[in-house]
């Protein structure tokens, strides 16, 4: 008789594991041709370019979240608006443009705007970020 064989427990890590990788699949990822578009991600627009000059910075909403895109020295990057601490907003939170990082003005997280990773205490979860590309004259932003 054929079929996976192996006590009951090593079955149930089997079921585990499989579980488990097939939980693991980005949301991303693309299946069939790789040159075609996730059909999770969407492309939405965030403004012209040149209602976003370095040291500018602006709050887009899509669908429930609202996102805050900055323009750091002529690098564009986009991080959710939400303190991972206590859902704090980030919007109106002091810029280091030395450590392209971002405080909360509630408590003083500061959050690497790169990647959402939190650099300091008392956050320790990261936050959403976003590609932001320039098409022409527009700002878009990939989210999903
Ligand atoms: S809500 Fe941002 S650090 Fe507490």
């Amino acid at each position: 008789m054929g079929g996976v064989k192996g006590s009951p427990a090593e079955l149930a890590g089997l079921r585990i594991r499989t579980l488990a990788r097939l939980l693991l699949v980005s949301p991303t990822t693309t299946v069939g041709n790789p040159q075609a578009p996730s059909l999770m991600t969407e492309t939405i627009t965030v403004c012209a370019v040149d209602e976003l000059p370095p040291g500018e910075r602006k709050t887009v909403v899509w669908e429930d979240i609202e996102i805050l895109v900055v323009n750091i020295d002529g690098e564009l990057l986009a991080i959710e608006d939400r303190c991972s601490h206590d859902d704090g907003d980030l919007a109106d939170g002091e810029i280091y443009n030395d450590r392209c990082a971002i405080e909360c003005p509630r408590h003083g997280a500061l959050f690497d705007l790169r990647s959402g990773k939190p650099l300091t205490l008392p956050a320790y979860k990261p936050v959403d970020t976003f590609p932001v590309k320039v098409d022409g004259d527009t700002i878009t932003m990939e989210v999903s």
